[in-house]
């Protein structure tokens, strides 16, 4: 099998090269490294185990790559909704438009099935807990999410039109070695800055779904190999959640800290576009024979280890 990942020098998507390669895939990495990095894949390009394109999406010149590829696997986008704030041309770009260049270039090459990674924040603040993926209507609180959510109707739309086989997945929040970015990677840093105090954003009252990136990735391919036909969407999180506060007390006890002084900037929501109760059904992925062995607490504790001896 001939793999495309895009996003592949990330923090998902190095992770699924490696599965990708441990089960005999070539694999093709397009990534211009904006915020992932080539020392993500190292192990993989000393031994030219997969093919390494540094492109950006909206560029051209990595189209041919596609050239008798099987699976597209795009991971690609600026992954942090604070940002989308900040810049939402730049969330547009990299998670709208580089999706449209993808999918033009999977269907010019008859690339047979997609994988899109979307989000939980494709729901908003969604009152149905946990959240199943027919929910409606979707109404995004974030650009990033509204960049998913507009991702993955053109997807569809390339489905119904061409006949393409799309898994979209909507995940909860992934973490684990190599993130470069969220709630667990965000305490480290400020605790490793100044281990007295940890500012906390919001009243660490919000509660969401944590998975651990291995498991993240094992579901992926899981279900591309077992999905059905057509467009698919499926949740991918843990099936309970687990508040700020305790993440806190987590990274806390793992960094061997005690009496540290948290600080609440405060309000429901940490940043603007966030969405403080994020739970998924994952009932479809289990049906197909997918569930995680861990919870959001222990999946915490596994990502904040695995970080800290990186
Ligand atoms: N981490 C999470 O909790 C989470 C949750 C839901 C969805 N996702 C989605 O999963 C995917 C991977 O996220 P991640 O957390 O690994 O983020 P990441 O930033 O580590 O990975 C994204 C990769 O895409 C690359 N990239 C961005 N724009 C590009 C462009 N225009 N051309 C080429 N490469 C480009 C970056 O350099 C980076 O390596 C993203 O689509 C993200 O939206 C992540």
């Amino acid at each position: 099998m001939h793999g495309i990942v895009t996003g592949g020098a990330g923090f998902i998507g190095s992770h699924l090269v490696d599965c990708l390669v441990h089960n005999n895939w070539d694999v093709t990495v397009i990534d211009d490294c904006r915020t992932g990095g080539t020392h993500n894949l190292q192990r993989h390009l000393d031994t030219r185990a997969i093919t390494f394109l540094k492109k950006d999406l909206n560029d051209d010149g990595w189209q041919e790559s596609f050239r008798n590829a099987d699976h597209v696997f795009h991971l690609a986008a600026d992954p942090d909704v604070k940002e989308s704030a900040r810049d939402p041309s730049a969330t547009i770009r990299n998670n709208f438009t580089a999706t449209v260049r993808v999918l033009e270039a999977a269907h010019h090459h008859g690339i047979p099935a997609i994988a899109f990674t979307s989000t939980s924040t494709v729901y908003g603040d969604a009152p149905v807990i946990p959240t199943p993926e027919t929910y409606g209507p979707l109404a995004p609180i974030s650009v990033y999410g509204a960049t998913k959510l507009a991702s993955e109707a053109l997807i569809a739309a390339y489905c119904g039109t061409w006949g393409m086989d799309a898994q979209v997945f909507r995940f909860a929040n992934i973490i684990g070695s190599r993130s470069n970015h969220g709630v667990c990677w965000d305490f480290i840093q400020k605790l490793r800055r100044d281990p007295g105090h940890l500012e906390i954003l919001g009243d660490g009252r919000q509660a969401k779904s944590y998975l651990e990136v291995h498991a993240c990735v094992d579901a992926m391919l899981h279900v591309s190999g077992k999905s059905p036909p057509g467009y698919q969407v499926f949740n991918i999180g843990s099936e309970d959640w687990v508040d700020v506060r305790s993440i806190a007390d987590i990274v806390t006890r793992e960094m061997g800290l005690s009496g540290v002084e948290y600080r609440f900037s405060g309000g429901a929501r940490g940043w603007v576009g966030d969405v403080p109760r994020m739970l998924l059904s994952i009932e479809k992925v289990k049906a197909l024979g997918w569930h995680p062995r861990i919870g959001s607490q222990e999946s915490i504790r596994v990502a904040v280890r695995a970080l800290l001896e990186a």
